[in-house]
């Protein structure tokens, strides 16, 4: 008899024994430096992440459209180059609407997978588990609620081989060069020979087109990138009044990324009731919340080497706005 869906699924929730900084550390640090930060890592509360399934369907936001019209065309190839049944391991699984181009060729070259989505929304996870459970007999799902540096530990621990290990939307690109690095070299150090990491990076392209899916004509981007004082507001007592701020997107050509803010539109003092603050705010001073950086093919291969990764294949959309890279160990 088939397995029912509740015998199919576990959720993990975990922090792990990582020491994140808190909200309240990281707000009270962000706003006392010049210039003036908010880390991006807390855009995703369970608002944040409603906003941002919507900031993904946005005629604007071309990325989820680039990168799901490529797995449309080559998940088969890509559960192709696995000869057995597979572990799928997701970092900032979402609603995992993309991820199910993945899940449907792997079942139907294997016949079963293992899934293990990894987000900070716990909602999110029960939400698209139980759905995929509902439509998908042959699959099983381990859920991590967590943040992803807690997830890798998961990961490590995961003895199921071989794994391939999806990182897609171009979050990468939230990272400094650096960092993504650092990043992919620990992903890396968490795989075997057999395993695959599976990367979607966005590209360099024209400011106009840039510029729009950041900050696009219904407000939505606006709308996600100001839930970041609303959650002050709401979590830390703050009294920022969001008529006084506004959503900016830049692109800067020669950082090649995208730079959120949110800008204060006159000279104002907010107070910071939890954290006994009064933060001030020179006119238009800003607040930089987020980097999206955009890469080129020369970064990309460096971005690689860096990580002792190796390019098996890479994809582009039609358009070549976006590219999903399949990475291998490199020896
Ligand atoms: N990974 C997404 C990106 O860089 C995140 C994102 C999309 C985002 N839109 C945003 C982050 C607006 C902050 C503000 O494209």
């Amino acid at each position: 008899m088939a397995r029912s869906t509740a015998q199919r699924f576990t959720l993990v929730e975990s922090h792990g024994d990582v020491a994140l900084a808190s909200f309240a550390t990281e707000v009270e640090r962000g706003l006392r430096t010049k210039p003036k930060t908010l880390p991006c890592r807390f855009f995703y509360d369970e608002v944040g992440s409603e906003i941002f399934e919507q900031i993904c369907d946005l005629p604007e936001y071309y990325l989820t459209r680039s990168e799901r019209e490529i797995l449309d065309s080559h998940a088969d190839e890509i559960a192709a180059s696995f000869e057995r049944r597979i572990a799928l391991a997701e970092l900032g699984s979402g609603s995992s609407a993309k991820t199910r181009f993945l899940i449907e060729a792997l079942l139907r070259r294997h016949g079963g997978l293992y899934y293990v989505p990894i987000d900070i929304s716990r909602s999110m996870l029960e939400a698209s588990s139980r759905e995929l459970l509902d439509r998908y007999e042959a699959l099983e799902i381990r859920a991590i609620a967590s943040e992803y540096e807690v997830g890798l530990q998961h990961l490590r621990t995961e003895t199921e081989t071989p794994k391939l290990i999806a990182w897609l939307g171009s979050t990468i690109g939230n990272l400094g060069h650096e960092d993504a690095a650092d990043f992919l070299r620990t992903l890396r150090a968490a795989m075997s020979p057999d395993d695959r990491l599976l990367v979607g990076i966005d590209l360099r392209k024209d400011r106009a087109i840039l510029e729009a899916a950041y900050d696009d004509s219904a407000g939505v981007t606006a709308r996600f990138n100001m839930n970041l004082l609303e959650r002050v507001n709401r979590e830390l007592g703050g009294r920022f009044d969001l008529d006084d701020f506004e959503h900016r997107a830049v692109y800067d050509e020669v950082k090649g990324r995208v730079e959120m803010h949110l800008v204060s539109k006159r000279e104002q003092r907010v107070a910071i009731e939890e954290l006994g603050l009064e933060v001030e705010f020179g006119a238009q001073e800003t607040i930089h919340t987020e980097n999206s950086h955009k890469y080129d093919q020369i970064e990309i291969d460096t971005l690689t080497s860096r990580a002792g990764l190796g390019t098996e294949s890479q994809w582009l959309d039609s358009r070549g706005y976006f590219s999903l890279n399949l990475f291998a160990p490199a020896d």
